[in-house]
């Protein structure tokens, strides 16, 4: 087939083709049959790539179609099969199957058309500049500059037997309903045909996203670096971060989000010192380097060849070991969750919580209660030394429930002499609830100075001072995992 046509070698000069070979897709649509033979026309040696979805009702009819294509051109056809499954999701499974199928430089018929099209796809998913280059004319898109009615010129003109997508109109597809919906009301609304316009920001914004890449390599060559990064504009700092830190998985690319990348700036300008990202991974700062970790929480069976009475590396000195391990602790809680369950029945109780100490006893507890329980906390201090309690107590925040008439249980973290709890009791009698409980975690062996009887305790425990698990030390260490002896002239 005679190729050299006016037509043809006018729309040539607007193509990229490179040299050597040139191994082509052919769907057997318009596009990418015009391809082919422009790719034939500029001299190329072409071997044509089309794939078989196997999925269509159509399929072994574009096979056909294809091959009856590349015989017109007279270019060699290589027939790839694929098997893509219907369903959700389909364009992306193809498209992924293909990639897989054909050579890793296959030319695509892609047009200006489809440029202007992606480019407003990209804008949909939210993308940054980068994302705005879209695709680029040159061997891998040759024909990037051919709007879509010229490649149906070339196939009108050659009497190439092109297949017509029936897919191509069904407004399932995002693509479709741009291209048929979004591109003809915005050159509508600007009275002017807006898809050269959308090509050329790509082609723009590639230049300008290269260029500033560049820069960023420049200025800033180890990406690690913390000084270079400081010292670099925040723009460049970003741009090599966010490089450095996309992440590939199953389903692609996954640049960090722009709050990811500001808190790895604050670890850069030193406001912390690591920060958490998506896929278990972390950043942190060390002499001036900074670190991208693969955090792999421990399974369950490197957790119990770790020792559970020792407390966390960044815990100071004078912790000791655990009290109870967070494994005992949890099915203690449980068994007091469960009892509280079966006592109450009809009538579930409010829980009033006394803060701090016993915020994470709270929470574990309630959730241990398989009852519509209510929930209300209380901040006391009581007065008197650091280390005696005199049992008188302040109130700090006080409850917002009403008792009257209601099964109230005071949730504690730990019972020294009771003479808190005791004057808590006091007052909170004095509201008239139904009946009133106390569940305490810990009960410390012999020091209670008043007889009261406690029905839930978690543990009783020696008279020492313990830490961690809502329990502190000077406001501090009340997040420990567990409870932990604390010996203040160790260390
Ligand atoms: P009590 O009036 O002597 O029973 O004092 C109880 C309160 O003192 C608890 O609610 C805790 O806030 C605090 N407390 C008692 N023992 C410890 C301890 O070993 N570690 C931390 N806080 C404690
Ligand atoms: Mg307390």
């Amino acid at each position: 087939m005679n190729t050299h046509s006016p037509l043809i070698s006018g729309l040539l000069s607007r193509c990229r083709f490179g040299e050597g070979p040139l191994d082509c897709a052919l769907s057997g649509g318009p596009d990418s049959s015009a391809l082919v033979a422009l790719a034939v026309a500029s001299g190329r040696e072409v071997t044509a790539h089309h794939v078989n979805h196997h999925s269509r009702d159509t399929s072994s009819v574009d096979e056909a179609l294809a091959r009856e294509i590349a015989a017109q051109l007279g270019v060699q056809i290589e027939v790839h099969h694929a098997e893509v499954a219907s369903g959700p999701n389909f364009e992306a499974r193809a498209r992924a199957a293909r990639r897989q199928l054909l050579p890793s430089t296959v030319a695509t018929g892609h047009t200006m058309d489809d440029q202007a099209e992606t480019v407003l796809l990209n804008l949909m998913r939210g993308t940054g500049i980068d994302g705005l280059r879209a695709m680029e004319l040159g061997p891998r898109h040759p024909i990037l500059d051919l709007r879509r009615e010229e490649t149906l010129a070339i196939c009108v003109e050659l009497q190439l037997a092109v297949a017509l997508d029936p897919t191509n109109a069904s407004p399932e597809f995002s693509r479709n309903r741009v291209r048929l919906e979004v591109l003809p009301m915005l050159a509508d609304i600007a009275s002017r045909d807006v898809v050269p316009l959308l090509a050329r920001l790509a082609a723009v914004s590639a230049e300008e996203v290269d260029f500033l890449e560049a820069e960023a390599l420049a200025q800033i060559p180890e990406v690690t670096d913390v000084s270079s990064l400081r010292e670099a504009p925040a723009v460049l700092a970003r741009r090599r971060l966010r490089g450095w830190l996309r992440r590939l998985d199953g389903d692609g690319e996954h640049p960090p989000s722009l709050a990811e990348l500001e808190r790895v700036l604050d670890v850069v300008e030193n406001r912390s010192r690591s920060t958490q990202l998506a896929g278990k991974r972390s950043v942190h700062r060390r002499g001036g380097r900074l670190r991208l970790e693969q955090d792999n929480p421990p399974s369950l069976s490197e957790v119990s060849t770790t020792d559970p009475t020792l407390p966390p590396a960044w815990a100071p000195a004078e912790v000791g070991s655990a009290v109870v391990t967070p494994e005992q602790l949890q099915l203690r809680i449980a068994e007091l969750g469960a009892q509280i369950t079966a006592d109450y029945p009809d009538d579930p109780p409010l829980l009033v919580g006394v803060l701090k100490g016993a915020m994470m006893f709270m929470t574990d507890l309630s959730r241990c209660i398989e009852l519509p329980v209510d929930v209300d906390f209380m901040a006391v201090s009581s007065y008197g030394s650091a280390t005696a309690t005199s049992g008188v107590v302040r109130i700090i925040k006080d409850l917002e429930a009403d008792l009257l008439n209601r099964h109230v249980i005071v949730v504690e973290d730990i019972i020294d002499s009771g003479l808190t709890l005791n004057y808590l009791l006091r007052y909170l009698n004095a509201r008239q609830p139904k009946s009133l409980q106390v569940c305490a975690l810990f009960l410390k062996e012999g020091m209670q100075r008043v007889h009261v009887d406690y029905r839930y305790v978690g543990f009783t425990i020696p008279s020492t001072f313990v830490v961690g698990y809502g329990l502190d030390v000077d406001e501090r260490l009340r997040n420990l995992p567990t409870v932990y002896t604390y010996l203040p002239h160790q260390g």
